[in-house]
C-alpha cells in the first residue's frame, strides 16, 4: 500500500469565546478520523488555528482595557489546554493573526484581482462616532418603522417579525455606546462569485466533494439549475470582503486604511497553519497545497456551510490551490432534545465537563452518535451514562479485567490458543470497520466493535476463568483462556483507538506491546509478559454529572458563538452576521437597578458535593443576613473569610440550586479557576453601604 498524504482541518473557533461541548462535535469528530488515517499509516495532518479577527475582538479587547494581541493570546492558551484535555491532537494549531497568514492572504488577494474578480463599490451604513467604526446590524437597536416596538435589532422586529433596513429604523442606537449612530459611505471591495458559477455548480455537483444533501441545499438556494422551471440558473451575490476602519484585521495592500473582513482571512488561515507546520518540519507548502498528490478534507458545522462549499473553492480555484477533496459537513449538537441552554445548564464549556467527568467518555458517546449524515446529535444524558456504563465499562473493559489479573506478572501462552476462531473473525471485520471509519460513519463501527466485545465476553463466561484458577491442574488452560481474552481485548482496542487513545495506551501497558497500527488487530499477542492490571475506566457517576449540569448554571459565561437554530442550513447568501455578540447593552438606569453593598462574611463553610461551591453567611448590617453560595473554593478556605468585608449583590432573584437557596452574589473578578479575587472595599467602609 503506498500511504496517502491527507490534509485535514476542521473549522478555526473564534478567539472570543471558549470551547464548548458543541464545538467539541467536531474537532472529537475529526480527531478520530485523523487518528484513524495515521493508524491505518498513512501521512495524514490535522491543522487547525484561531480565527483571531473581525468587530467582536476589538470591542472585547476595548472593554478589557487591553489590545486585542492580549486578548487573543489569552483566548489561545484556553483553546489549546481544553482541545489537549480531550486529547484532540493537532500537528499544527496556528492564528490567523499570524504572519504566514498576512502574506497567504496578499498572495491570494492578488490572484483574485489578477483574475479580474474584485470590484469596488459604496456602501452606507450606520456609523459609530464614539465607537469609530460601522455597525453591522446586529449592533445597531431602535425602534421598529411599522409596529413601533422599542429597543429592536438593526434588521428586523422580534416583535411584529417585520424586515427592513436599519436605515429605517426609528431612533437607532449603537449597542457599542448607546451614541446615535450616523449614515455613512465608505468604499468596499466584493468578490464577483457568479463569474465562478459554472466552477461551483460543476464542484458541488460533482458527487465527490460534498453530502448529497448539501449539494442539493447548494442547488436549491444559490445555484440553480440550467433549463429546469422550478430552480432557474441563479446568480450568485458579490461577496463584501473588505471593511473600512477601525477594524481589527490585516490591512490590505492596494487599498490602505481597509481590512478583509474576517472571513476572506479566515479560511487562508488553514493554509496559513500548514505553512507553519511545513517550515517547522522540512516540508514543502506547495506538496500540501498544490499537488495533486495530497487530499484536502474539511470538516465543518453546516452553519458555515457557504463559506467552505462556495466561496472557498471559488478562491482556492483561482489563486491556483488544491480544491477540497471533500467537506464534511456535521449537525448540531443538541442537549437532553433541545438547543443548549445557559440556564438550564447544558451550556457545557470543555473546561467544565473536565473538571467532573472523563474526556474518554464524550469521545465515545459522539462517535457512537456521529453518522455520515448532516443530522443534529443529542446528547441526552441518561443515554451518555447508559452507553459509555453498558459498552465501555459493562463489555469493553470488562474483558481484561477478568482475564488480566490472573496472568498479571507471568506471560502469555507462547502459541496461540484455539478460540473457535473468534480472533480470525475479529481480524476479518477489521476492513469493514475501517470503512465505517473513512466514510466518518462512526455509529456503525462501534457498533461493530461491541458485536466483537459480546462475543468475547460470551466466550469467557463460557471457560470461567475464576473457577480454573482455584484448580492446580489447570492452570495452563487458564492461561490459554487469558491469552485469547486479552487478545480479543486488544483487537477491538485497535479497532477503537482512534476514539480512545487513552484506552490504548493503557493497553500497550498493560500487554507490553505498543498499539501503533491498524494491522495490530491482525496477529495475535504470544508469550509476551502481562503487567499488573491498572484501573481503566470507571462507570458514569451520576453524581458528577449532576455537578457538571449545576456549574454549568452558575458560571454565567459571556455569550460566545451564538449556535444558530437547528433548523436547516444557514440561509443567508451574504452571512455577514456570523461573528457572534460580545455585547448586551445596559443602560444606565438599568446598571443603577443593581443594588451592591458592603457586607461582611459572618460564616463560612465548605458544601458537600460541590466541587466549587462555599456556602457564606453575609451580614448587611444590623440583622439583615443573606445565604450565599459562591464558586470560590478553589481559591478560598472558609476559615480566612470569616470576618472579612466583601461586595454583595443584594437584589439578585433568589436562586434555587441544588444545595439551598442563594439569595445573592459575592462580587469577584478574574478569569476563574485559580484565578478568583475577591473585590473587597477600602478601611473604614461599613456593612450595608450602598455600592455606586
Ligand atoms: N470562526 C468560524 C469558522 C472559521 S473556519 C475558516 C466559526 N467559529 S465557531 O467557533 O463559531 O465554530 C467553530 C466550529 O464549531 C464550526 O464548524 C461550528 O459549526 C462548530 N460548532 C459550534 N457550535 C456547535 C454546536 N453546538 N454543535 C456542533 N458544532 C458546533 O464558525
Ligand atoms: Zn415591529
Amino acid at each position: 500500500m503506498t500511504p496517502r498524504r491527507i490534509l485535514v482541518t476542521a473549522a478555526l473557533p473564534y478567539a472570543n469565546g471558549h470551547i464548548h461541548i458543541g464545538h467539541l462535535v467536531e474537532y472529537i469528530q475529526t480527531d478520530i478520523w485523523v487518528r484513524f488515517q495515521k493508524l491505518r499509516g498513512h501521512n495524514c495532518r490535522y491543522f487547525c488555528a484561531d480565527d483571531t479577527h473581525g468587530t467582536a475582538i476589538m470591542i472585547r479587547a476595548r472593554q478589557e482595557g487591553r489590545s486585542e494581541e492580549e486578548v487573543i493570546a489569552d483566548m489561545r492558551e484556553a483553546h489549546i489546554r481544553d482541545f489537549a484535555a480531550f486529547d484532540i491532537e493537532f500537528d499544527n494549531y496556528g492564528s490567523t493573526n499570524s504572519d504566514e497568514n498576512r502574506e497567504l492572504c496578499a498572495e491570494i488577494w492578488q490572484a483574485v484581482t489578477d483574475a479580474g474578480l474584485v470590484i469596488e463599490k459604496p456602501v452606507e451604513q450606520f456609523y459609530d462616532p464614539v465607537a469609530k467604526t460601522y455597525l453591522a446590524d446586529r449592533f445597531v437597536r431602535g425602534t421598529c418603522p411599522v409596529c413601533k416596538a422599542e429597543n429592536q435589532y438593526g434588521d428586523h422586529c422580534d416583535k411584529c417579525l417585520s424586515n427592513y433596513t436599519p436605515h429605517e429604523l426609528i431612533d437607532p442606537r449603537s449597542t457599542l455606546s448607546d451614541a446615535t449612530p450616523e449614515l455613512r459611505q465608505a468604499p468596499h471591495k466584493f468578490i464577483q462569485l457568479e463569474q465562478l458559477h459554472g466552477f461551483l455548480t460543476e464542484w458541488t455537483q460533482s458527487g465527490e466533494s460534498l453530502q448529497p444533501e448539501i449539494a442539493n441545499y447548494l442547488k436549491g438556494h444559490f445555484l440553480g439549475v440550467e433549463g429546469d422551471e422550478q430552480n432557474p440558473v441563479k446568480e450568485l451575490k458579490d461577496w463584501d470582503v473588505t471593511r473600512p476602519p477601525e477594524y481589527f484585521g490585516f490591512e490590505i495592500p492596494d487599498f490602505p486604511g481597509n481590512y478583509w473582513y474576517v472571513w476572506f482571512d479566515a479560511p487562508i488561515g488553514y493554509i496559513a497553519s500548514t505553512k507553519q507546520w511545513c517550515d517547522r518540519n522540512g516540508e514543502n507548502l506547495d506538496d500540501w497545497w498544490r499537488s495533486d498528490e495530497t487530499e484536502v478534507h474539511h470538516f465543518i458545522g453546516k452553519d458555515i456551510t457557504y463559506f467552505h462549499t462556495l466561496f472557498w473553492p471559488g478562491i482556492l480555484k483561482t489563486a491556483g490551490f488544491s480544491l477540497p477533496t471533500r467537506v464534511h459537513i456535521h449537525g448540531f449538537l443538541t442537549v437532553g432534545g433541545t438547543k443548549m441552554s445557559k440556564s438550564e445548564g447544558t451550556f457545557v464549556m470543555a473546561s467544565t465537563y473536565v473538571r467532573h467527568l472523563d474526556p474518554s467518555y464524550l469521545r465515545y458517546f459522539f462517535a457512537s452518535k456521529l453518522s455520515p449524515k448532516v443530522d443534529d446529535l443529542d446528547l441526552d444524558l441518561d443515554d451518555f451514562r447508559n452507553k459509555v456504563d453498558s459498552d465501555l465499562v459493562g463489555k469493553v473493559v470488562n474483558i481484561a479485567s477478568r482475564c488480566a489479573k490472573f496472568v498479571a506478572k507471568s506471560n502469555l501462552s507462547k502459541t496461540y490458543p484455539d478460540d473457535g476462531r473468534l480472533f480470525e473473525q475479529g481480524a476479518s471485520v477489521g476492513n469493514r470497520i475501517a470503512e465505517f471509519y473513512e466514510n466518518c460513519d462512526y455509529n456503525s463501527a462501534m457498533r461493530e466493535v461491541m458485536v466483537l466485545a459480546d462475543r468475547a465476553n460470551q466466550f469467557i463466561e463460557a471457560r470461567e476463568p475464576w473457577k480454573l484458577r482455584k484448580d492446580d491442574s489447570r492452570q495452563d488452560e487458564l492461561r490459554d483462556v487469558c491469552t485469547v481474552g486479552l487478545n480479543l481485548f486488544r483487537q477491538i482496542v485497535v479497532y477503537l483507538a482512534p476514539v480512545l487513545p487513552r484506552l490504548a495506551a493503557q493497553t500497550a501497558e498493560l500487554l507490553n506491546s505498543p498499539i501503533e497500527s491498524w494491522n495490530d488487530s491482525q496477529t495475535p499477542l504470544t508469550g509476551t509478559r502481562v503487567n499488573e492490571f491498572q484501573h481503566m475506566m470507571t462507570r458514569v457517576d451520576p453524581r458528577k454529572v449532576e455537578a457538571m449540569i449545576e456549574e454549568s448554571k452558575e458560571t454565567q459565561a459571556p455569550e460566545t458563538s451564538a449556535a444558530p437554530s437547528s433548523a436547516g442550513f444557514s440561509d443567508s447568501p451574504e452571512p455577514l452576521e456570523k461573528e457572534p455578540l460580545t455585547t448586551e447593552d445596559c443602560t444606565f438606569d438599568e446598571f443603577m437597578k443593581i443594588d451592591m453593598r458592603v457586607a461582611r462574611v459572618v460564616e463560612a463553610a465548605h458544601v458537600e458535593g460541590a466541587d466549587k461551591l462555599l456556602q457564606l453567611k453575609l451580614s448587611l448590617g444590623g440583622e439583615e443576613t443573606r445565604n450565599v453560595f459562591a464558586g470560590i473554593k478553589s481559591v478560598y478556605n472558609p476559615d480566612d473569610l470569616v470576618g472579612r468585608l466583601v461586595i454583595c449583590c443584594a437584589n439578585l432573584a433568589p436562586r434555587k440550586m441544588r444545595f439551598g437557596v442563594s439569595e445573592g452574589m459575592v462580587l469577584a473578578c478574574g478569569p476563574g479557576g485559580n484565578d478568583i479575587y475577591l473585590l473587597n472595599p477600602d478601611e473604614g467602609a461599613k456593612p450595608g453601604m450602598r455600592v455606586h
